[in-house]
């Protein structure tokens, strides 16, 4: 995984067909995505539950590129080598999911997979000042996470821009999580932003036997955030 600035767009799989996770993973990937995104939800940090490392494992083959898994757990720590051996190339968890963040990235980075910070909308962006030099992406959430298709937190853009900020020439991502869609993909491409989450935006209207619907929703998310207009 060797790291550039372009836009990469990476659809998350909670807006797929869960009793066909490989094939939806190849499918969004023939249909153009960069990235695929793992959303693991626990019921206790977040409100809803998905799955655990096993069916990360079990998705992997089916991943050509990029797996991107996003940890919505607390505690986190216990959990990080087994989403390692799972095969993930980033694991993101949640600033406000430990007291002990900094020894979760140290964690992460030592089990060989690049190391996400995730922030959810309520906390600043001064939060993670003393973590930018040990991690690979912050991911910042436009929405409450939990649950897909809600409704971009437009707050969110000046987090982006001061994030950006901070970061200078460090090689380090900024991922945009939750309300992606071809009107919002602009302002936070524009702010700083260069790997887009999108689920519904891009599950909508298409299916494992039509694809089709998967690489025009994935062309118009990156269009519009490529276009200099906002
Ligand atoms: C929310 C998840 C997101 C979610 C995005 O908790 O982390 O990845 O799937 O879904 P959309 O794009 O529908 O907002
Ligand atoms: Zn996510």
């Amino acid at each position: 995984m060797t790291f550039n600035r372009s836009l990469k767009i990476a659809p998350s799989i909670l807006a797929a067909d869960f009793a066909n996770f490989g094939a939806e993973c190849e499918a969004i990937e023939t249909q153009g995505a960069d990235w695929v995104h793992i959303d693991v939800m626990d019921g206790h940090f977040v409100p809803n539950i998905t799955f655990g490392p096993a069916t990360c494992a079990a998705i992997r083959p089916h991943i050509k590129g990029v797996m991107d898994v996003h940890l919505m757990i607390s505690p986190v720590d216990s959990y990080i080598e087994a989403f390692a051996d799972s095969g993930a190339d980033v694991i993101t968890a949640h600033v406000e999911a430990t007291p002990h963040i900094h020894r979760t990235m140290q964690a992460i980075r030592a089990s060989g997979t690049k190391a996400g910070i995730a922030l959810n909308p309520a906390t600043p962006a001064s939060s993670i000042e003393y973590l930018l030099d040990m991690v690979d992406l912050v991911c910042v959430m436009t929405v409450n996470p939990g649950f897909g298709g809600q409704k971009f937190i437009h707050s969110q853009v000046e987090k982006v821009r001061q994030i950006r900020s901070m970061i200078g020439d460090r090689p380090i991502h900024i991922q945009i999580d939750g309300g992606v869609d071809p009107t919002t993909a602009p302002l936070v491409a524009n702010a700083g932003a260069d790997v887009l989450v999108a689920g519904s935006a891009v599950f909508r209207g298409g299916s494992v036997s039509n694809p089709a619907p998967y690489g025009e929703n994935i062309r118009n998310i990156r269009a519009a955030a490529v276009s200099i207009e906002v």
